[in-house]
């Protein structure tokens, strides 16, 4: 099998081809958390003082967060995997309209705008294709903080009455976990007149790692990671220097990458207590897994059936629900798999089933009868997760894989292709329209 050598160029329609059927050997380094890093970075319109984010990963949405503040008079700068922001200028309370459809983590800056200015106008984020998105909770919670909150037009728009325009401590009892939401209303609480108490809030390790750099930066919070968030606001927040912590989707990905290939690996760092039920799930397939302090090495024999249910946190995660759909689909016997937090994130079945997967699919429950192989076929990516989901499968399917759906790929992983390539995996990013893999 010989893999089309493409010059190194801007690519058209760029594709990514996996010559598949091949064990990994090594270790996977795993980068900083996309999904704390996005809301770590909102949370610099909270001080006019500088603050410094190291082990910020390389990814297309931090970059357009990074284009969000900049648009509101924030200045970011990257050195390295170090991000310097700067919210001294902070001169507009208006979010364009284009940044917020294309990345939703941009209306987490809602919270601290109106924390900061008094106002807000942020557009609604769009529908994605997992799911609508709403962000009921988000306004409920500002509400409860005492703003004034309209939606028209698909904006929302958020203004704190009185003189000082400053928001004022409440109890806000979130109907859903919201991870977002309470990010959102974390940050707004920090700087407002008086005591918020979040109840129902979400568990996950962003939340905590955001509440630790509010903490860092002045900001008087205590119970993150617990159901019962309490903020005493703060005059002002002042600079911090603060490391992002390392992105369990990620590592959990590769985890589920030396799995489906039956190989054995090392992925660090990862934080054990950050994949609870994904780590549970994976030695119930059958992977023997040992905790070295900072990484963990797994290893991967023969997979058996698990069922699994998506959940809020330490529940297991909705974002590793495709990639370990993948490798059930290659196990042995029939495995269940229920999507419980978003209401279309099963895209990825249809392109399982190009490449030879077993599945029936009943609303958002899916019966996954393991094949002994998979075929390399030409499959689409749909949303961030799914497209990893594809990789993954790529990489045990027998033959040649394209995945299109690159540009989802891109947002929530680094250098994906040279990390698997690092550990012995045969794939490369080539254009649509060139020459695919010459099968020898
Ligand atoms: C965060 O999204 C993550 N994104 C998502 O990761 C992740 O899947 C999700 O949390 C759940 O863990 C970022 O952190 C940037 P939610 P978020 O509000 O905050 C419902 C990825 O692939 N809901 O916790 O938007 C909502 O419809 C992305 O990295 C309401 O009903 O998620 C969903 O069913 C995808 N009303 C559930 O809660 C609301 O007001 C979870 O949403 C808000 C949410």
């Amino acid at each position: 099998m010989t893999l089309t050598a493409v010059p190194s160029q801007t690519l058209l329609n760029p594709i990514l081809e996996i010559a598949g059927g091949r064990s990994l050997r090594g270790e996977l380094g795993v980068s900083g958390a996309k999904n704390s890093a996005l809301v770590l970075m909102a949370a610099c319109l909270l001080t006019r003082d500088q603050i410094r984010l190291r082990n910020v990963p390389p990814l297309t949405d931090i970059t357009a967060m990074g284009e969000m503040l900049a648009s509101l008079g924030g200045r970011v700068v990257r050195k390295g995997d170090c991000l310097e922001l700067d919210g001294d200028h902070i001169n507009n309370s208006t979010a364009p309209y284009e940044l917020v459809n294309s990345l939703r983590a941009s209306f987490f800056c809602i919270g601290p705008l109106l924390a900061r200015t008094g106002m807000a106008k942020v557009p609604m984020p769009g529908g994605c294709q997992i799911g609508s998105r709403p962000v009921v909770e988000h306004v409920r919670g500002l509400k409860a903080m005492g703003a004034q909150v309209t939606i028209e037009h698909g904006v929302v728009q958020a203004v704190v009455p009185g003189r000082s325009h400053r928001l004022k401590g409440g109890r806000i009892h979130l109907d859903c976990p919201s991870v977002g939401a309470t990010e959102t209303l974390m940050m707004a609480a920090a700087l407002a007149d008086g005591e918020t108490v979040i109840e129902n809030a979400a568990l996950e390790p962003e939340v905590v790692d955001l509440a630790g750099l509010l903490i860092a930066m002045g900001a008087r919070i205590r119970g993150a990671g617990t159901p019962t968030i309490t903020v005493v606001g703060v005059d002002r927040l002042h600079g911090a220097d603060y490391t992002v912590i390392p992105d369990r989707i990620e590592a959990g990905t590769f985890l589920l990458a030396a799995a489906i290939t039956r190989s054995e690996l090392r992925v660090a760092p990862l934080i054990p207590e950050h994949l609870g039920a994904v780590l549970t799930k994976l030695e119930e397939a059958g992977c023997r897994l040992e905790h070295d302090g900072i990484g963990t090495i797994i290893e991967a024999r023969d997979i058996q059936a698990v069922d699994l249910r998506t959940q809020p946190f330490p529940g297991f995660p909705t974002d590793l629900q495709a990639p370990f759909m993948s490798l059930l689909a290659t196990a042995q016997g029939t495995s269940v798999i229920t999507e419980n937090i978003f209401e279309n994130r099963m895209q990825h079945v249809a392109e399982l089933q190009r490449m030879g997967a077993a599945i029936r699919l009943q609303g958002n429950t899916a019966f996954i009868e393991g094949v002994s192989r998979l075929s390399g076929a030409p499959v689409q990516g749909t949303d961030l997760r799914a497209s990893a989901a594809m990789v993954l499968a790529g990489l045990a399917a027998e033959g040649i894989t394209t995945v299109r759906g690159l540009e989802y790929l891109d947002r929530g992983y680094a250098n994906l292709e040279a990390k698997l390539a690092s550990v012995g995996a045969r794939l490369q990013r080539v254009s649509a329209n060139s020459q695919l893999l010459q099968a020898a």
